[in-house]
């Protein structure tokens, strides 16, 4: 079977990388010839852990392509995947579906024998219905089929997601695209994957409510977590015993300084448009995303607050830029609300993220110095703050920091930190959902001890 995927963004790279792997010849298209060049010289265009690999090896054994000249990958193709981007449009929630449209007037133009063409790219109920309109408008003898396959795995593990999904959503109507389907996804099955068919406009709605419930998941243990912190109860126990109930379940029910990504945001965003447009009021989506607008200002305001009220000519350590660990995506990242909020109240920062700070260099400008490693971020610093959780800010030498630092104050808006070592090194500790930690006060980290000594 001969693939083409249309758009090599973060969904587009690792579904034709990881299809190529399971032994399909694949073609990766994208109208960014720089990015298509850098690939041809294996230069990633984004980070992602895995892919250099599997690229290296799909290219060796002639399985992997990237080219810039659509007509011939999907001439050759007997499935065509788009996945170009959707961003949140201008005008209203709704995503723009520019390029989407564009991608589909080329596919047309191009198909010669009878091709599946897969929807990957997260488009609003109706669009794989317009899409086949669009292309039979164009190309009205083209034998196609289309099928609205959503995608479901996150950055910082896309090829797992990828390769071992729990479901694969395919929205269809004609039995001959749930055959090639089935064909295609074969390999990915055998890996424990569920097929699930359905309509198209089930399966466009099924990637808009997964994300938006996940959203709210963690809206609300955010919002959990400031009750906790005005109560004295650890939102560690909290999560974590409420997690254990199985109706629930202990995932996303992690706090932390706001939703982001190029997903979850403008996914609520949509749905909620798309709710308003017939007439329907999803209110608890609409509350998620004003709760988490605000949550990301609050968490500039929680530092300033820990900072004694103003950080007017202070110095801040920022650790931690990208959206989320494992990926180089700033795309809606906390970091982009607290850092300009920080700076406008006049403060000065050193920041460092292992693999955002290029993106986060041409996003975030002002009186900032982009620092070597973590270490170099904290000199003389007047407080630090997690905003992502990367794994190299797990461990980080406290004694070092401390010495490091001008004033031990840290701001852990991850969790990271076990309260009683913040306590014992002698820092000045404010996390989320747990009371602070304030040198010469211990009985307050006393009180979870075991349990965060477990954690
Ligand atoms: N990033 C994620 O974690 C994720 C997860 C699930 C679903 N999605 C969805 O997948 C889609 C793609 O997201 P992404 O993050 O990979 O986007 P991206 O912005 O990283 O990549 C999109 C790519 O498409 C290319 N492109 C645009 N128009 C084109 C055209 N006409 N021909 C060829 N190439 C074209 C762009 O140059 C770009 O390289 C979106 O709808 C998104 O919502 C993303």
């Amino acid at each position: 079977m001969q693939i083409a995927v249309i758009g090599t963004g973060y969904v587009g790279l690792v579904t034709g990388v990881c299809l190529s792997e399971f032994g399909f010849r694949v073609t990766c298209v994208d109208k960014d010839a720089d990015k298509i060049a850098k690939l041809q010289q294996h230069i990633m265009p984004i980070f992602e852990p895995g892919l250099d690999k599997l690229i290296e090896n799909n290219r060796k054994a002639a399985r992997l392509s990237f080219s810039t000249d659509i007509a011939e990958a999907v001439g050759l193709a007997d499935v065509v995947f788009i996945a170009v981007g959707t961003p949140q449009g201008d005008t209203d929630g709704m995503p723009n579906l520019t390029y989407i449209n564009a991608a589909a007037k080329e596919i047309a133009k191009n198909l010669k024998n009878y091709t599946l063409v897969i929807t990957k790219s997260t488009v609003p109920v109706g669009t794989n219905r317009k899409l086949v309109k669009i292309i039979s408008e164009i190309n009205p003898d083209a034998d196609f089929d289309v099928a609205s396959n959503p995608e479901f795995l996150r950055e910082g593990a896309a090829i797992e997601d990828f390769m071992s999904p729990e479901r694969i959503v395919a929205g269809i109507d004609s039995k001959r695209a749930r055959d090639m389907l089935t064909k295609l996804y074969e390999p990915i099955c055998l890996n424990g994957a569920k097929l699930f068919f359905t309509t198209f406009e089930s399966a466009e709605t099924i990637k808009y409510v997964t994300n938006s419930m996940l959203a709210v998941r963690i809206a609300m243990i955010n919002e959990v977590a400031d009750f906790c912190e005005k109560t004295g109860a650890n939102i560690r126990d909290v999560a974590k015993g409420v997690g254990m109930d199985y109706r629930i379940g202990e995932k996303f029910l992690q706090p932390g300084p706001g939703y982001g990504g190029s997903c979850f945001p403008k996914d609520t965003m949509a749905l909620q448009e798309m709710a308003r447009n017939v007439g329907c009021n999803i209110s608890i989506v609409e509350a998620t995303i004003q709760s988490n607008t605000k949550r990301k200002v609050k968490m500039a305001e929680k530092v300033i607050a820990a900072a004694g009220g103003s950080v007017e000519g202070k110095t801040i350590a920022v650790l931690g830029l990208t959206f989320k660990p494992g990926t180089d995506d700033m795309r809606e990242g906390a970091s982009l609300v607290i850092v300009p909020e920080l700076l406008k109240a006049g403060a000065k920062i050193r920041a460092y993220d292992p693999h955002g700070m290029k993106e986060a260099a041409k996003q975030l400008t002002g009186n900032i110095e982009w620092c070597e490693d973590a270490y170099d971020a904290m000199e003389k610093a007047d407080a630090l703050v997690i905003i992502t959780e990367w794994n190299e800010f797990r461990s980080l030498d406290l004694k070092k920091v401390k010495a490091l630092m001008g004033t031990p104050l840290v701001v852990d808006l991850r969790n990271v930190y076990k309260r009683q070592d913040m306590m014992e090194n002698g820092f000045h500790y404010v996390s989320i959902g747990r009371q602070d930690v304030v040198p010469g006060q211990p009985w307050i980290a006393d009180l979870n001890m075991q349990d965060e000594k477990a954690a």
